[in-house]
């Protein structure tokens, strides 16, 4: 199956009231993991890199690995280029063949970003490609970006509908009191924001830092306007959490597949609770 933009995903899943993953891969056990778990349930898929694990995997392993990977299944399935932090990595994510692209302006005032926004907007519109931007700001820690909770700014949602109005993107991540990485406490959303702003705002909300947000909290803001949900720290924690339990069980394990195989195991299992519980299971 060939990709699909991301907003053909996302626009039924607004319609008809769930949310799909916009899950993160790191290497080639992840993507095997979560197109297997997405298959396996019939569910939509959105595969995402960040810049950091485009450097790290190689943007042409990137792409090489994701059509062997989609070649054989029916389910629709969007390559998304996930914080997309400038205008040019966007372009080059777009001619390598990807479907989808988050520009990520929040770190610049509203005037810049909603600049920054439209111009990725009007580039990749003109190739059917799908827009995801961000207003407001999350806190915690991906890749290299750290940004302090003091730093972090909630979504205007006055502001969010401007936005989108002023951009033309196709999907809007706010900041309602998740981030990224581990939690030190317990998350508190703020739903009566995220409220106001799906009462302003018609396309689809995407929630960033959704590991570690309790599964209640995170179906509640499906219920207000989430249709997709991002997920990294989760699937690595599973990951490694296997492979260190089989370490300790064997210090000497040496062989990759032995301990790589069990950690692709505990991703899918951890993909499929997620697919279940955000509702996109047999929506494919
Ligand atoms: O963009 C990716 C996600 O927001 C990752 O969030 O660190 O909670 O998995 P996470
Ligand atoms: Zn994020």
């Amino acid at each position: 199956m060939e990709l699909v933009p991301m907003k053909e995903i996302l626009d039924r899943a607004n319609e008809e009231g769930y949310a799909v993953g916009g899950f993160n891969i790191n290497n080639m056990e992840f993507l095997q993991a979560i197109v297997e778990a997405s298959q396996e349930y019939n569910s939509p898929l959105i595969l995402q890199t960040s810049e950091g694990a485009i450097k790290y995997i190689g943007i042409d392993y990137v792409i090489g690995m994701v059509q062997a990977a989609v070649k054989n299944i029916d389910i629709p399935v969007a390559l998304h280029l996930d914080h997309g932090g400038s205008f040019e990595k966007v372009m080059e994510c777009i001619r390598k063949g990807y479907s989808s692209v988050m520009i990520d302006g929040s770190k610049y005032p509203f005037e810049e970003n909603v600049k920054l926004t439209s111009k990725v907007v009007e580039a990749a519109h003109s190739v059917g490609v799908t827009v995801e931007a961000e207003l407001g700001k999350l806190g915690g820690n991906e890749d290299d970006v750290s940004v302090d909770e003091r730093e972090a700014k909630f979504t205007n949602p006055e502001e969010a509908e401007e936005f989108v109005e002023r951009t033309g993107v196709d999907a809007l991540a706010v900041a309602i009191g998740t981030a990224h990485g581990v939690y030190k406490g317990d998350p508190e959303l703020d739903f009566k924001r995220l409220k106001l702003i799906n009462d302003r705002v018609d396309i689809p909300l995407v929630l960033h830092g959704a590991s570690g947000v309790p599964e209640k909290d995170v179906k509640h803001a499906v219920s207000l306007g989430i249709n997709k949900v991002n997920v990294n720290t989760d699937f690595q924690q599973a990951f490694t959490s296997k492979i260190r339990e089989l370490f300790k069980k064997d210090s000497e394990l040496y062989d990759p597949r032995k301990y790589c195989g069990p950690g692709r195991d505990a991703i899918r299992e951890a993909v499929k609770g997620k697919i279940e519980f955000l509702g996109s299971k047999g929506k494919g």
